[in-house]
């Protein structure tokens, strides 16, 4: 595998499970120094000590990306371990249980905003000011491809996915001034500990699975693996002139 990240602070959250674990992986194996943040502390912990086995310079931050001081104790922990920080990859995120908007809970509302776009917001908020004082960095966020094919069921969800697109686009016209990259991945269904929260099941049914796939013109869901080689990618030195793109990882599904 390249070493395109030697040198290189790289913070995920997210990173105990799904595309976020499979991220920090690939960072971790392409050379770069890798801070793993998630809510979960078991699955966080045992990807970290799994990377540090493998020859990684770790560290875990327990973090829940909703909450400011703790979002500023993780950038604040890389910096004071690892001398500043090059990436930000703002991954983490779950959806509400699937159900028609208007019969959601006021509260589960507001949590799935709280994780999935303040939490991104707070990402961005306290790692900008450490980039630009290291003359530049990129900011990465999962988003989805539900912000512009939104599917019933899941409409709360989808909405704060939008918002991180818009985010997206508008900040990486503030932050270019300090010569900071912020882009996104749409990534289309992905059988990940997501689906757990979203339908309440440990698997997607065979049936559940041919539809999604049906919509989908490269036929399968997307992996881990897809997610992570994309967010490299638009993390490298190959995408130095990319700044507010929302790349759809969807295998086609966005224009079928
Ligand atoms: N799997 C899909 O179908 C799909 C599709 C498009 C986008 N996404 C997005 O991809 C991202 C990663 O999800 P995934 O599919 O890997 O699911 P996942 O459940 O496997 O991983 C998400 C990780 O985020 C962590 N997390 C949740 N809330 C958190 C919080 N408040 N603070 C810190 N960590 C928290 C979880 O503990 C988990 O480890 C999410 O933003 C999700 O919305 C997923």
């Amino acid at each position: 595998m390249d070493r395109r990240f030697d040198g290189k602070v790289a913070v995920v959250t997210g990173a105990g499970s799904g595309f976020g674990k499979a991220i920090a992986e690939r960072f971790g194996h392409e050379g770069a120094s890798v801070v793993l943040a998630d809510i979960d502390e078991t699955n966080g912990r045992a990807v970290t000590d799994a990377l540090a086995a493998a020859g990684v310079d770790v560290m875990f931050v327990a973090t829940d990306v909703s909450q400011s001081d703790q979002v500023k104790r993780l950038i604040d922990s890389t910096v004071e371990r690892f001398g500043g920080l090059d990436i930000l990859i703002n991954n983490a995120g779950f959806s509400h249980r699937s159900m028609l908007m208007w019969e959601l809970p006021e509260e589960d509302f507001d949590r799935v905003f709280a994780v999935n776009t303040r939490g991104v917001f707070l990402g961005c908020k306290y790692a900008i000011p450490e980039m630009a004082k290291r003359g530049g960095g990129v900011i990465i966020n999962t988003a989805s491809i539900g912000a512009s094919c939104p599917r019933p069921g899941v409409t709360a969800y989808n909405a704060t996915k939008g918002a991180v697109v818009t985010l997206t686009r508008g900040l990486a016209v503030e932050a270019a001034r300090f010569k900071i990259r912020v882009n996104a991945v749409n990534p289309v269904a992905s059988e990940t500990g997501f689906m757990k929260g979203a339908l309440g099941v440990e698997r997607l049914s065979e049936e559940a699975k041919a539809g999604l796939i049906a919509g989908i013109p490269l036929r399968r869901l997307s992996e881990p693996a897809d997610v992570a080689a994309s967010v490299t990618f638009l993390a490298s030195e190959d995408a130095s002139f990319l700044t507010g793109v929302c790349l759809d990882v969807d295998g086609g599904r966005s224009i079928s």
